[in-house]
């Protein structure tokens, strides 16, 4: 089977793409699948081959043409974290072409992309959720209401963003105009939201050879002020699997990060992540690309749970196709 292993994408993410993507090509079980990487962005979509060497791709049906032969590939494997391959962009597109790929659909990665919206259709299934406000570019901004309703200190974030790009934690009311800018940088909308006070978890939901299972949990413990990008990628922050919670614990967090993948018709991987304060466990976002570094939160989970890298690419390839 020929397998396209796309990274890269439009948003600040790429370069933890990039990382994701060759991980993915250096994992990927050689005796099964042949394995293509393929760099998307904006201003060009093109096949990297093991020199480097760059051919363009024709996006009239996703095949490339390598030296006068023209390849077409079986399934594609989305290492995209953020537009266009974790909002449903490349999903629709593939599925339009009938090409099957190892992410969820599109109509769930643009509803989980979207942090506000995921939120507001889990809460009447009983997740919780952080005090929230909302603002589009232009708005007025009303930082009195903001802090009559948030309170201090509360996080103004990206409403479609990943990696903690553009992400504040705001102490004063005075603060809050120019985190709000820093937000916009990265997308037109943005959500404010309460801070919670409690124990941060990652817990990773996969469809593991045909059954939903919950990962191994991960407990964050960020040395910055929350878990920013320096904390997620440049060893700021302790992870550690599995979490130090109780197994009522355990159980209670991962069987509500259970009920979101469920609810939602999700494929593919899914990471969720939770603060827990006074027993109850407040969601903040799922990623349905979740970075796959060797350092990254899924594969340390998996690890424990005693699945393998090659395994857990094989398993997600293995359910696109099937
Ligand atoms: N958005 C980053 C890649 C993550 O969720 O792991
Ligand atoms: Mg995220």
């Amino acid at each position: 089977k020929n397998i396209a292993i796309i990274m890269g994408g439009y948003s600040s993410e790429y370069q933890i793409s990039l990382i994701s993507g060759n991980v993915v090509y250096q994992f990927l079980d050689k005796t099964k699948y042949n394995a293509f990487r393929i760099h998307i962005f904006k201003e060009k979509w093109v096949y990297v081959d093991a020199n480097d060497a760059e051919f363009p791709i024709d996006r009239n049906d996703f095949s490339v043409n390598i030296n006068g032969t023209k390849q077409t590939f079986d399934c594609v494997f989305n290492a995209i974290h953020g537009t266009p391959g974790e909002d449903g962009l490349m999903q629709a597109y593939f599925e339009l072409l009938n090409i099957p790929q190892t992410a969820c659909d599109y109509y769930q990665a643009a509803l989980t992309f979207n942090k506000r919206d995921l939120l507001s259709v889990l809460k009447p299934y009983g997740i919780k959720t952080a005090n929230s406000y909302y603002l589009n570019k232009g708005d007025v901004i009303n930082a009195d209401e903001i802090v009559q309703k948030l309170g201090l200190p509360c996080f103004v974030k990206p409403n479609k963003a990943g990696s903690s790009f553009g992400i504040s934690k705001v102490k004063t009311a005075a603060e809050l105009p120019i985190a709000i800018e820093v937000a916009y940088k990265e997308d037109n909308e943005i959500i404010i939201e309460s801070f919670l006070d409690g124990t941060e978890v990652s817990v990773g939901v996969i469809n593991y050879k045909g059954t939903v299972t919950v990962l191994p949990i991960t407990e964050i413990v960020s040395e910055n002020d929350f878990f920013d990008y320096e904390a997620k990628y440049l060893g700021k922050s302790q992870e550690i699997t599995p979490a130090r919670i109780s197994d009522e614990m355990t159980q209670k967090v991962g069987e509500i990060a259970k009920r979101a993948y469920e609810v939602l018709k999700m494929k593919g991987f899914s990471r969720s992540e939770f603060i827990i304060v006074n027993g109850e466990p407040y969601m903040l976002e799922m990623n349905t690309i979740p970075g796959l570094t060797t350092e990254s939160l899924i594969p340390q989970q998996a690890k424990a749970a005693g699945i393998s890298l090659e395994d857990l690419f094989t398993n997600a390839i293995e359910l696109a196709l099937n």
